[in-house]
């Protein structure tokens, strides 16, 4: 059979909750489908900084280079959130995104038919959403220079970011977005601040001068705070979003809230080469974290993208896909997504509920 190395990054907070559950769901996933894996546990975050002093140790980024994908659970909490910045366990995260130079960050929302209810919005704008948010994840102000803290010129001090992207980076993301769109309803949405910042300009005019070699796909473009609104007016509108770091980070939080709970989306990061990072979209959830309580299904969601975008293993992918629905569709809610005539579970139990529906419901397709 066939064997891959997978490096798990539990990480902090409601972390290693999820990914201990996940891990499972992968080891069964892979039995039934003749793939061994092969994991290692590596040090990342807040625990990484408790154990080594940095919040991404050279053996962490080392292993995740060498193995075929990395998952990773959440990093963050109170106890390191004074830190100076390059020992936040945040830092990490980025440092591990650059290393790994995974530029593209897809976000899928949908609203799965069993979890209309539990979505914020009326049950007709929310039924039937499926949009996929484009975040470039490597550029923009998250890396932009010159960066810091400093004085001005009245001797007051100030802290610094620059928004900045060079035409390589626009182009690469918008073609992975194209090919995104291509491969869903053919719908593009650039999202932009072009009515006001240089960098958004840019972004705008080079995304226009991709889609020349994409006429099969529609593109148009808006601006982020009109798009913040129209996701919560008609979020139907949308198929695939392209957009920058920034954007991307607060427009996935956002959309994820349509689809019933930020406990359910999952994320894919790809470079041109090299392993992917998949996680969660949510963070180290402090107020809930060493409660069994955690959605754990934005992380075996995680795993199922980790399938297919990184291993190219479709088929393990739609039974860890299907599993989900199913367990969903026999009414099992941990808190978060949880409504009135259905089974309240936690974390473990939301797993082991998985695992039964993987034992036993097998794809049709
Ligand atoms: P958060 O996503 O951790 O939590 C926001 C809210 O959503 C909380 O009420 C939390 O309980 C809830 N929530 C999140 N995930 C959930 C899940 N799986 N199941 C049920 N409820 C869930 O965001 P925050 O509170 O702004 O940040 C907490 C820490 O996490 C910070 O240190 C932040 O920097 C970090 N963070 C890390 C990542 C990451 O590791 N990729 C992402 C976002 C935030
Ligand atoms: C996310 C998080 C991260 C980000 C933080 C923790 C660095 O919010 O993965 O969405 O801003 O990208
Ligand atoms: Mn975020």
């Amino acid at each position: 059979g066939k064997r891959y190395t997978i490096t798990l990054l539990p990480g902090d907070g409601i972390g290693p909750e999820v990914i201990s559950v996940t891990k499972k769901v992968l080891n069964l996933t892979g039995s039934l489908e003749g793939i061994e894996f092969g994991f290692k546990e590596m040090p990342m975050g807040g625990a990484a900084l408790d154990l080594t002093g940095v919040p991404l140790p050279e053996e962490t980024l080392s292993t995740a280079k060498q193995s075929d994908a990395v998952l990773l659970g959440a990093i963050g909490g109170y106890k390191w959130d004074k830190n100076e910045k390059h020992l936040k366990p945040e830092t990490g995260l980025l440092q591990l995104r650059e290393g790994l130079k995974v530029f593209a960050n897809l976000r899928p929302a949908s609203v799965l038919p069993q979890l209309v209810d539990a979505s914020t919005l009326k049950k007709e704008v929310a039924e039937g959403v499926d949009l996929m948010v484009v975040r470039e994840l490597t550029g923009g102000i998250y890396f932009g220079k010159p960066r810091g803290f400093g004085t001005n010129e009245n001797g007051e001090e100030i802290g610094f970011n620059t928004e900045v992207y060079a035409a390589y980076e626009i182009d690469r993301i918008a073609r992975v977005a194209f090919e995104t769109a291509r491969k869903r309803r053919g719908k593009l949405c650039s999202v932009d601040k072009a009515n006001v910042l240089e960098a958004s300009m840019f972004w705008r005019r080079r995304v226009m001068a991709i889609a020349s070699e994409y006429p099969d796909v529609e593109l148009t473009h808006m601006y982020v705070d009109n798009a913040a609104m129209q996701l919560v007016r008609n979020p139907k509108q949308f198929d695939t979003i392209v957009t920058n770091n920034i954007f991307g980070d607060i427009l996935s939080d956002e959309a994820s809230m349509i689809t019933g709970s930020i406990g359910m989306l999952p994320s894919a990061s790809l470079g041109a080469a090299g392993p992917g990072l998949f996680e969660p979209i949510h963070g180290s959830a402090p107020d809930i974290a060493g409660q069994d309580k955690a959605n754990p299904l934005a992380t075996i969601l995680s795993a199922a993208m980790l399938l297919k975008y990184g291993l190219g293993e479709e088929k393990a992918a739609l039974r860890i896909e299907t599993a989900v629905l199913d367990t969903l569709s026999k009414g099992f809610r941990t808190g978060d997504i949880y409504s009135e005539q259905n089974k309240l579970v936690g974390c473990k139990e939301m797993g082991e509920e998985v695992l039964k529906s993987i034992e036993t419901k097998i794809p049709t397709t």
